[in-house]
């Protein structure tokens, strides 16, 4: 089992045009005490957007932690609250 912190930015339309395309890009503005942290990946819409129960796009989970309206300081800080917990 891995121990990096589990990051999934929805890729759908929704979130891409709110700017998920720019958190795509987290691994590359990390931290040096958060390089190597963490595993990212791009997901098919996550199905949040759907309803407008959870907030706004883009959406983003951090260890299954759903952020809503996500930019890449709030995905940043969830990242940091887990790794130094
Ligand atoms: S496009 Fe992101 S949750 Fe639907």
């Amino acid at each position: 089992m891995s121990d990096k912190i589990k990051v999934v930015v929805c890729s759908g339309t929704a979130c891409f045009v709110m700017g998920a395309s720019d958190i795509l890009l987290l691994e590359e503005n990390l931290p040096e005490d958060l390089q190597g942290r963490i595993e990212l990946e791009g997901a098919n819409c996550l199905g949040y957007c759907k309803d407008g129960a959870n907030g706004k796009a883009p959406y983003v989970t951090v260890n299954g932690e759903l952020i809503s309206g996500a930019t890449v300081l709030s995905v940043m800080n969830k990242i940091r609250e887990i790794a130094y917990a």
